[in-house]
This record gives structure tokens, sequence and C-alpha cells, in this order.
């Protein structure tokens, strides 16, 4: 029943159109809806056969990776063993043989193109060295970051813990310059001095960065210990997207992968993630013991340590997983090129959905859906709704936007007397609360009985 009549005419008498019948899409249905003047700006779409909801041109998807060649990765660890057999048996913080690894990782670099810097920072009465690697391009405003802490502790080497990581993240640098990429995002790797001190230089690096840098970062991947002897494959539980995108990488290899529970905080991730950048990574183990469920799954040695050289004399080059490095390595560029080549949906795209839904008279609201993907954060304050409701009598229906959590943005309400046919209008919602990747519904219903009509389309345009 309608509520508040308008008018002491019957109904019959108020309708000025042609009643829509569910022959409308037969010619002479057509014929007769294009002459009461309904299909004037719309004929096209109306005479179009139903199609699935449409959406803008998907993001461009990231690159492929190239394979991080593992020769080239132990050939880094080498040379950090050679550094530190030259250098009093260490390539620890305040040693000569820390910065002459700094030296050889620069060399490197600097060869193949990037930008880079040496920051200095002081800990315990002893020079520090932060290495930054930039490689020219990319968003300046959306930086992804890959790093490892480059010393060791004074006791050895340091070649699991961590030449690993820093030649991992050097031959991915590399393989970037060799593919000449154009990246999406800016790349910046680095190398962060005494970690094994307290995380100082990657605290250094981040409590200096000004906070509009800080809030460029759109993650950090860190790779701390990436070749242990008796390995198990961690990833860290921080940033789901990254964290993803490492899962994704092992699960093509059907390799199982667990999160990482040796210690959360304990490398160089930590200051970014304290300060609130994204943070994700990779880790082998250190010197808790493997289960017999993990060497099940991984191989290796049940009851024996991930790294039984862990933090000692015996971390050399012998006490490397080459699997492990190699398959780590491999995710290492896997998620840079992920990460760095993705193309983020640009704002102005539209998500319609075009398939006819029938709204009962006077009965149950009813919905059509828009799926949207591909796109990061928040809806905008300014989300364009367009809207396409054929109807004898508009003012019967109440209409609705549901965000992906069911929060409902009332877009019309009915009003008896607004006898005037369809709503093809445009709102627009503020919908800043509401993450814009979902399922999106537009609910209709018709609160008052006689006139009836259909969701002909509607479109969200972000
Ligand atoms: N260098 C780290 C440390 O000595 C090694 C480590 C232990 C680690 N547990 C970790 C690294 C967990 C990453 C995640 O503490
Ligand atoms: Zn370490
Ligand atoms: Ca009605």
């Amino acid at each position: 029943m309608r509520l508040s009549s308008p008018t002491a005419l019957p109904r019959t008498l108020r309708r000025t159109t042609a009643r829509r019948t569910t022959a409308r899409r037969t010619t002479a249905g057509i014929a007769a809806f294009a002459a009461a003047g309904l299909l004037a700006a719309a004929a096209p779409t109306a005479l179009a056969a139903p199609s699935a909801p449409s959406a803008p041109s998907a993001p461009a998807p990231a690159l492929a990776a190239p394979d991080i060649p593992l020769a080239n990765v132990k050939a880094h660890l080498s040379q950090f063993q050679s550094i530190a057999s030259a250098n009093g048996g260490n390539r620890a913080h305040g040693r000569p043989g820390y910065k002459a690894s700094i030296d050889y990782v620069k060399g490197k670099l600097d060869a193949a193109g990037f930008t880079t810097t040496v920051q200095q920072f002081t800990s315990g009465g002893a020079t520090g060295y932060n290495l930054v690697a930039d490689w020219p391009g990319g968003d300046p405003d959306k930086v992804l970051m890959a790093g490892a802490h480059l010393d060791s502790v004074s006791s050895g080497a340091g070649i699991n813990d961590n030449a690993s990581g820093s030649a991992g993240v050097l031959e991915t640098a590399l393989a970037v310059s060799r593919a000449q990429l154009k990246p999406t995002k800016h790349l910046r790797f680095a190398w962060w001095g005494a970690e094994e001190v307290g995380l100082v230089g990657s605290r250094h690096y981040v409590n200096t960065l000004p906070a509009a840098e800080r809030s460029k970062v759109t993650g950090y991947l860190n790779f701390d210990m990436i070749g242990s002897p008796n390995a198990g494959y961690f990833v860290y539980d921080d940033d789901p997207t990254i964290e993803k995108t490492f899962k994704d990488y092992y699960a093509g290899l059907n390799i199982p992968t667990e999160i990482e529970t040796e210690g959360d905080g304990r490398s160089d991730h930590a200051p970014f993630k304290s300060v609130g950048i994204p943070v994700g990574g990779l880790f082998s183990g250190a010197s808790r013991a493997k289960t017999s469920a993990q060497a099940q799954k991984w191989g290796g040695t049940a009851g024996q340590a991930f790294d039984r050289c862990y933090h000692s004399s015996c971390d050399t080059t012998a006490n490397i997983n080459d699997t492990a490095l190699d398959r780590n390595s491999d995710a290492i560029a896997h998620a840079v090129w992920k990460l760095g080549t993705d193309t983020p949906v640009p704002p102005g795209d539209s998500y319609e959905n075009t398939t006819d839904v029938t709204i009962p008279d006077n009965g149950a609201a009813v919905t059509s859906t828009v799926n949207v993907t591909g796109r990061t954060g928040n809806a905008p304050a300014t989300l364009k709704v367009d809207v396409d409701i054929r109807h004898t009598w508009r003012g019967d229906v109440v209409v609705d936007l549901l965000a992906p959590d069911g929060s409902a943005y009332r877009l019309k309400n009915s009003s008896g007397d607004d006898s005037a046919d369809n709503i093809i209008a445009t709102y627009t919602v503020d919908a800043s609360s509401e993450t814009a990747n979902g399922a999106w519904k537009l609910r209709v219903q018709d609160v008052a009985a006689q006139d009836t009509g259909y969701i002909n389309s509607w479109k969200l345009t972000f």
C-alpha cells in the first residue's frame, strides 16, 4: 500500500505511460517503449543483449622476474668470506671487514648504474655505515625497499648471518640493472650496518628519514639468514600483500612455508614496522631446532638447529644450503618484480553492471552487484554512482548503495507524488571510509503497488 497518496485519483488514471510488460525485449515491446519516449537517450543500451558485469581494463600485470643465478649469489658469498679472512675473521661493526664489505657492494652497484649513498652513524664509539642504492625511475612517491644487514658478529665471517641476505639482495639489484627494469614503483635497496649490535643502522636510517620521505615507502622487504644449512622456509607474518607475494612464490614451487616465529622484531624490518611502514621478509632459521614435522616437509635433520653455526666461527661459506639460498634469492626477485612493477588501477576507472534486474512490485528489495578489484586503499570521498532504473512511477522506488561490508548509503527515498518515469541520475557518495575492493551492490526496492520497473544498468566511478 502507498503510505501517503498524493492524489485522490485512482492509480489507473494517474498512470501516464504504457505499462511495461515482460515482453519488453521483443521488437514490439521496445517499439512501444520508444514511442513512449522511454528509450530516448539510452536506446543502444536498452537494445543490447544483457551483458555480464564489466570491469575497466584490468591493471597491467606485473612483469615476470628473472631467475637469479645461484652461482652469482655464491660468488658474492666467497668475496665476503675473503674479506673476513683478510680482516681478522669477521665483518663486524667497527671492524675493517665491515667497511670492506660496504666498498665491495657499493662498487658493484655503482658499476650497474645505481645511485648509491653511504650513510654514517656512530654506535659504541665506532663509525657505522648504511649503504642505500636507488634505481633511477619509478614513481618517486611510491618507494619499494628491500634490504639486509651487512655486518657479522665479531666471532665469525657471518656468511649465513647475513652475507646470504646481503648477496641475495645485491644480486636482485644487479638483475634489475641487467633487465634495465622500468618499474612502476621507485626501487631502493639497502645494506644495514650494526644490526648485530641492536638494529642500529636500520633504526638510524628510519629515524633520520624525513616524515615526507617515510610516507612514500610503500613497503620494506627484509632478508636476514636465507641460506641456513638445515633450512626451513619461513615467511614474516606482517603486511598481507607482501606475505602473500612470498607465499605465492613458494606455492608455485609446491614448497610449504611457515610463519616466522623465531623472534619477531629481531631484524631490520622492526624499525620500519614501528613507524607504520608495511614490512615482510624471508628467513631460513637460526638456533632453534627443526622439528620432525618440519624435517618431513622440508628435508634436513630433525632435532638439529636450522643453523648450528649461528653467531659462531663456523658460519663460513661451508655453512650454506645452496637450495635454500637459490630459492630465497629467486623469491626476492619475484617480490621486487611483482610489487615493483604492478600497475595500480588509476582513478577515473568505472565498474558497471548492465544485466537487467526486475524490481518486484511493492515487494522485496533486489540487488545488482559490481565487483571492484585491483584497487588499493579506500574508495574516494566523491564516489560517482550512475543509476539507470526504468520504472513507470519512480516515486515508488527506494535506492541504496551497499559497500562491500554492507554499509548502506541512501541514494533516493520514495516519494509517492513523484509520478515521473525512470531514475536516470548520477549520485556522489562520500565512501572514503569504505575499502574500495569488493562486491558493491545497488539495492532497489519498490514500496508501493501497481507501477513496476527494472534496474537497467548502474556504474561506479572511482
Ligand atoms: N640476526 C638475527 C638475530 O641475531 C637473526 C634472527 C634470529 C632473525 N631470529 C630471527 C632474523 C627472526 C629474522 C627473523 O637476531
Ligand atoms: Zn642476522
Ligand atoms: Ca510499484
